[in-house]
């Protein structure tokens, strides 16, 4: 069933300058979402979201939300259409651009520590080891998990598996 036209988008006010004024961080121009398998998650979507701007995106489930969220994110194509980041062509190599995801699930690697599942992100964008592993240290005492960082998230709750990720979320 195609829901996609059911998304709803609620834009949260986050700062005194009117939105207006700031430049767009993130736009969709027509983009749209067939699967491999013809699922076709996605009708074309427009929406700019402005820098500062808080955005919620509703909608029933199956309506393609995590798919928009995806192909925001770079980690799937649009069929169709078109995303911008900071005026930029999603299509571009854009590592350089302080873009964080969290997925739904919790997408751990379980047999790995936690100090290598904080620094996978790193290790992909190809951020020089010693520096990765700094960082890592870094984020992980500010969230106050550095006791668990030879812990593998597999000895984690699930409760604590989704905390994690949204401590982590780079
Ligand atoms: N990799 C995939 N291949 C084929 N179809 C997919 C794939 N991922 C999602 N879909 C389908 O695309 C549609 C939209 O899925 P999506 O996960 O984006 O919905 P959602 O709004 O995030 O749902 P939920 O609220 O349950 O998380 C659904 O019909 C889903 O089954
Ligand atoms: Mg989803």
């Amino acid at each position: 069933m195609n829901t996609a036209n059911r998304i709803s988008l609620i834009s949260h006010d986050t700062q005194p300058v009117p939105l207006p004024a700031a430049p767009p961080a993130i736009e969709v121009l027509s983009a749209e979402k067939i699967y491999p398998n013809g699922t076709r998650a996605l009708l074309p979507v427009d929406l700019t979201i402005r820098q500062g701007e808080f955005v919620s995106l509703l909608g029933p489930s199956g309506c393609g939300k995590s798919t928009l969220l995806k192909m925001i994110a770079g980690l799937i194509e649009a069929s169709d259409g078109k995303l911008m980041l900071f005026r930029r062509d999603r299509r571009e190599n854009q590592r350089d651009l302080p873009l964080s995801f969290v997925f739904q699930e919790a997408t751990l690697m379980p047999w790995s520590n936690v100090h290598k599942n904080v620094r996978l992100p790193l290790d992909l964008a190809g951020v020089p080891r010693a520096e990765a592993d700094t960082r890592v240290h870094e984020i992980l005492e500010l969230v106050g998990l550095k006791s668990l960082v030879t812990c593998c998230p597999a000895n984690f709750l699930v409760v604590c598996r989704c905390a994690f990720l949204l401590h982590v979320g780079w």
